[in-house]
């Protein structure tokens, strides 16, 4: 881009060209996606762009993703959450092996029910020193991510605190934000120590930096969410930051990066206009070739408008009725979900199931007899969480909410191995970037399912807020800017590699 700022004839004007007949008044130096966001985090991270691809579990942010986002010179997270420790350790092999000092990151995601596997996921990281990790839906933090976090912790030769593991921590509230931006809690690293997972000089060090250096402020997202906007949470918590580390005397100010609605160049820019330090997407890389999902389940996304989405009881935590965000659009399963939880309130188990809600739920949910169902549900838990089953022999209610929870993780399964019977039960994780993304790729190179990649859509989207940004300064300048100078339309750009 060439604007310039131009006098012709008295009117003071923007032109791209030279013109014959304008005399140029100055010219906007040039601005590039790579001072986007704060420097402090491209070199923390050693990533070329201030852009990150956030987890998406069951592996659909796959090793490919990840690969891919650091080959475009950004920081992509593994999908480690729901997965076995096994699978986690087999990703994070290949990961290391492929990419090596290239950087990405792994999820860490706090499991109440599965307290072990969170300490067990954590302990690994730390053993094969990943350097950063993901840390998400934790309301309180917990011993494993302090582990992580604290685990490796030296004071260098100029004095400072150096880190072996980097916690970026995803949060949309600020009680969760103010724990990851306090120093870790002394009652924690003490027991970390007497377990002799840390040492006492590392505990000693902790008391000093905040859990997380890197604090993601979650917006209205894919999957779950607490659907508030990033305009009103971002100034909240990046004041928290500037308040907690004045008070605790930190050397440096935790950076505050945004995610949660960004499929756009503008609202990328928007956010760096906060002053995010980093953008991190989620929607619109499950649509890419390389995400976990299979192809059409990508094609359906690749068809979402903005408001195609839903919000529909979550798996994971269906009786405490906690939701999460889904494509509505070519499948069925957020009106059958919800359908599951009315279910699950009104009555007090199957077996007081009327009559015909019991024949559709066989026929139209989970196409088989409920009864099969609770077999296969039993053996799943007899194996992986006995207690569960225990449960729900004297309680017929937990017994319904196992049965309704099978299809809720089904759904999400069927979307991953794109079982063609199912089509109308995916459960796809997807917020409304996914509809803002499709309309601005419209009849570009991107519109087409096949060409979108992590490093296109990520490398687009950045080039893009270069864009806007510029247009914004000169427009802060008093000049005359037209509309058209916000407008990007995606182009294939050089992806390294
Ligand atoms: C399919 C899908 C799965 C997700 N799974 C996780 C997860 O396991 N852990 C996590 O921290 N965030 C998860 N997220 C959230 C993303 O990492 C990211 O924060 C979010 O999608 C950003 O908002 P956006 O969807 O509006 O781009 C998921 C999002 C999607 C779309």
């Amino acid at each position: 881009m060439r604007e310039r700022v131009a006098d012709s004839r008295g009117r003071i004007g923007v032109t791209f060209e030279p013109k014959a007949d304008a005399e140029p008044l100055g010219t906007l130096p040039p601005m590039y996606p790579e001072w986007l966001g704060d420097r402090a985090f491209t070199e923390a991270h050693g990533t070329r762009f201030a852009y990150c691809t956030g987890a998406m579990a069951n592996g659909i942010a796959t090793v490919e993703v990840v690969v891919a986002a650091a080959r475009a010179g950004c920081l992509g997270f593994f999908g480690a959450a729901g997965l076995l420790p096994d699978r986690v350790v087999a990703a994070v092999d290949r990961l290391q092996a492929e990419l090596g000092d290239a950087p990405f990151g792994v999820n860490l995601i706090h499991s109440p029910q599965e307290p072990r596997v969170e300490a067990e996921v954590a302990a690994m990281l730390v053993a094969r020193s990943v350097r950063t990790v993901e840390a998400s839906a934790f309301m309180r933090i917990t011993p494993s991510v302090v582990h992580y976090a604290i685990a490796g912790l030296r004071r260098d030769g100029d004095g400072q605190v150096q880190r072996r593991g980097r916690i970026v921590a995803k949060v949309s509230r600020p009680e969760v934000a103010r724990q990851f931006l306090e120093p870790a809690p002394q009652a924690m690293l003490d027991g970390l120590v007497r377990e002799g997972k840390l040492t006492a000089a590392e505990a000693e060090l902790a008391r000093g930096v905040p859990l997380a250096e890197d604090i993601t402020v979650e917006a209205d997202s894919g999957g779950h969410t607490d659907n508030r906007p990033l305009v009103a949470m971002f100034p909240v918590i990046r004041e928290q930051a500037l308040r907690i580390a004045r008070e605790r005397g930190y050397a440096t100010v935790p950076r505050i990066g945004a995610g949660g609605g960004i499929g756009t160049p503008m609202s990328a820019a928007a956010a760096f206009g906060m002053g995010a330090a980093y953008v991190l997407t989620g929607s619109v890389n499950q649509a890419a070739v390389e995400s976990g999902v299979a192809p059409a389940a990508r094609e359906l996304l690749c068809k979402a408008q903005i408001s195609d989405v839903a919000m529909c009881p979550a798996a994971d935590m269906f009786e405490m009725g906690v939701q999460v965000q889904v494509l509505r659009r070519g499948t069925m399963f957020a009106a059958r979900a919800q359908l599951l939880r009315e279910l699950y309130l009104r009555h007090a188990g199957l077996d007081e199931l009327p009559a015909a809600e019991r024949v559709r739920l066989e026929k139209e949910v989970f196409q088989g007899p409920i009864d099969e169902i609770w077999a296969g549900t039993e053996a799943y838990f007899l194996a992986r969480d006995p207690a569960q089953v225990e449960k729900a022999r004297t309680d017929p209610k937990h017994r319904m909410a196992l049965v309704f929870r099978w299809y809720l993780g089904k759904a999400s399964r069927w979307a991953i191995d794109g079982d063609p019977a199912r089509v109308l039960d995916y459960q796809l994780w997807c917020g409304p970037a996914m509809g803002a993304f499709n309309d601005w790729v419209k009849g570009s190179f991107l519109e087409a399912p096949g060409a979108r990649t992590v490093g296109q859509i990520a490398l687009n989207l950045m080039e893009g807020a270069a864009v806007v940004t510029r247009a914004s300064q000169l427009r802060s300048f008093g000049a005359a800017v037209p509309a058209e100078a916000y407008d990007y339309r995606p182009v294939r750009l050089g992806v390294g590699g």
